[in-house]
């Protein structure tokens, strides 16, 4: 119990100062970017946001004894990736979502061309950041986020999995847990699962051995939101919440009922700490952030 209580504790003390570092790197990238109303909405859209993907970055990093400044900027163009998605996710043409963060989503704060022209600037500047020999001073590493990266979040993955997560929509409960477990990987899975590998990428490291770790936090931190949109309280999660069955979305909890789905989340929490075996005590932050991944109540 003591141990656990010092684990939670080092574990949102890090990602506290986590929040810090990267906020300070995307307002440095952001303060060099044209005067405009456009920057204004990429600043808001990047703004708040718990940081989850940011913290795998420099953790798997740090696991691999890289902690330069060089960690925050991967953990700033990851940041920058997922805001483009959760922007477009927003959209009245997707989930036709109002609040986000907290805060009005970007189509309703501006309008739709604004909110489409941010994710298409931030998933660029996501790149741009990864290319820059700020991140790496070696082409290969550079090259090996960026190809990555494009990977997790192109035709077959965070894109697809949010084409198969509407498709599914009007699909009339029809889809199996392995076809929802796979949509479910590439939406929200690939971009978790590219955080918790770039760390030993920046290192000039082996990503393999956190690839297990990775794919089941991943696949748990989407099992959690889908739990939070049943059970979570609006003003914490700062998001509408109780749509996604009236949206009819192919989710472990449409398929399994909520305690199942949950059952299923902490199943892979254990998966994601065992994969750590390896680390020894040199990952227990990481360990949290898998239990953190499925017990946020935000
Ligand atoms: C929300 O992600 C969208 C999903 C893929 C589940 P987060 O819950 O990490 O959102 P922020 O960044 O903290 O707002
Ligand atoms: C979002 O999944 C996944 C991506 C943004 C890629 P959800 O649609 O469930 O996320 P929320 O609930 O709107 O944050
Ligand atoms: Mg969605
Ligand atoms: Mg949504
Ligand atoms: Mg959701």
């Amino acid at each position: 119990m003591h141990l656990n209580t010092s684990a939670s504790s080092l574990f949102s003390n890090k990602l506290e100062e986590a929040c810090a570092r990267i906020d300070e790197c995307l307002g440095g990238i952001f303060s060099g970017l044209p005067r405009h109303p456009l920057t204004d909405a990429i600043r808001y859209a990047c703004s708040g946001g718990k940081r989850m993907r940011g913290f795998f970055v420099l953790e798997s990093a740090a696991l691999f004894d890289f902690s330069s400044d060089a960690a925050v900027r991967a953990a700033a163009a990851i940041e920058c990736m997922h805001a483009y998605s959760i922007v477009h996710d927003d959209l009245p043409c997707m989930d036709d979502d109002d609040i986000r963060r907290g805060m009005p989503t970007v189509h309703v704060k501006w309008d739709e061309a604004t909110a489409v022209l941010v994710g298409s600037a931030l998933q660029a500047l996501s790149f741009e950041i990864l290319c820059d020999e700020r991140t790496s001073p070696n082409a290969e590493i550079r090259s090996a986020l960026a190809g990555s990266l494009a990977q997790a979040a192109g035709a077959s993955g965070m894109a697809l999995g949010q084409a198969m997560d509407l498709e599914a929509e009007t699909s009339g409960n029809s889809w199996s847990l392995d076809r929802i477990s796979e949509l479910q990987t590439r939406k929200t899975g690939k971009l978790i699962s590219w955080s918790c590998q770039a760390g030993p990428i920046l290192a000039g490291c082996d990503p393999e051995p956190l690839s297990k770790y990775a794919d089941a936090v991943g696949s748990a931190y989407q099992i959690a939101d889908d739990l939070l949109d049943v059970v979570g309280d609006p003003s914490e999660v700062g998001k509408p919440l109780r749509k996604d069955a009236k949206a009819n979305k192919a989710t472990f909890v449409s398929a399994l009922g909520a305690r199942k789905a949950s059952q299923h989340a902490d199943e892979l929490v254990r998966t994601a700490i065992s994969a750590l075996d390896p680390f020894s005590d040199k990952a227990e932050v990481l360990r949290e952030a898998a239990r953190y991944a499925v017990k946020r109540r935000r």
